[in-house]
């Protein structure tokens, strides 16, 4: 067999075993410094990703490593707290196990949020952003013999963000009063970031923002027909010329973050409540 499919199984069944027969409906991956969302869960199952045969460990500042399983808005969830990069050196298929492994547990749904540098001039740190499309610009985890238990060999992305979800997101946000941008996510790999000429070449080429993670479990997600919801937090505006200061710095990443959980975290509580 497949060992992709050995190892995804493998877990899966692990998972399975220690869910006392819950069924979540949709996963939430909490990026960086977003990791509070899951203190919300309601009588949670944790699993640790160490006890989990055949996989990967988390290694970044701000993640723990947990699928935390239980009652979001009345929902069955199960959220990865801490997620895989490609510049942490996983491969593509690697990192984006979890997903495949959520898939076969049933999930419907999949919500993802992260970090982000700004592109687009208009927006600010903290923003919230509904991400709308996005640019890969790493290599493509579908890359490799087609897994057809989970979807087609070359799968639509016309529509990578649901539509309705996107909708949802913004009528809550307008009820809960704050607004939510639309942009369009360019997903690097790093783990270095952008110089000012890459920043203004992102820009022409459409992007709003910039980031090193959610992508390639995206197209995972969609590879398996799963609805997509994906918001980027702002905590960086990137530079456009050189400039002899260095603006970017871990730590501050993790706290611009952090402050925007106040808003993510009733926003997605009704958007799953909705499903
Ligand atoms: N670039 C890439 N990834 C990021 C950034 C950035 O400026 N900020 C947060 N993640």
């Amino acid at each position: 067999m497949d060992e992709r499919i050995t190892r995804i199984n493998t877990a899966a069944s692990f998972i399975e075993s220690r869910l006392e027969g819950r069924k979540p409906i949709a996963a939430i991956i909490l990026g960086s410094g977003l990791g509070q969302l899951a203190e919300i869960i309601e009588d949670p199952i944790i699993i640790p990703y160490t006890k989990i045969p055949c996989f990967p460990v988390s290694s970044v500042i701000g993640h723990k490593g947990n699928f935390i399983c239980g009652n979001l808005g009345g929902k069955c969830v199960i959220a990865m707290q801490g997620r895989f990069h490609y510049y942490e050196g996983y491969s593509m298929s690697t990192l984006t196990l979890p997903v495949r492994v959520m898939c076969k547990l049933g999930i419907k749904y999949l919500f993802v949020s992260n970090a982000a540098g700004a592109l687009n001039p208009e927006y600010k740190v903290g923003d919230t952003i509904i991400i709308k499309d996005h640019i890969n610009f790493m290599p493509n985890p579908l890359i490799g013999p087609n897994m057809d238990d989970f979807g087609p060999r070359f799968p639509d992305m016309t529509c990578p963000y649901d539509l309705e979800l996107q909708q949802k997101a913004l009528d809550i946000a307008a009820e809960l009063g704050f607004k939510l941008h639309r942009g369009i996510y360019f997903g690097g790999s790093g783990p270095s970031y952008e110089t000012p000429a890459e920043v203004r070449f992102f820009r022409a080429s459409g992007a709003d923002l910039v980031g090193m993670s959610t992508v390639p479990e995206v197209i995972v997600a969609r590879h398996s027909g799963l609805r997509v919801f994906g918001m980027s937090v702002v905590t960086n505006v990137c530079n456009t010329e050189n400039v002899e200061r260095n603006f970017n710095d871990g730590e501050d990443v993790v706290q611009q973050a952090n402050a925007a959980t106040k808003r993510m975290i009733p926003l997605f509580t009704k958007m799953i409540e909705s499903l």
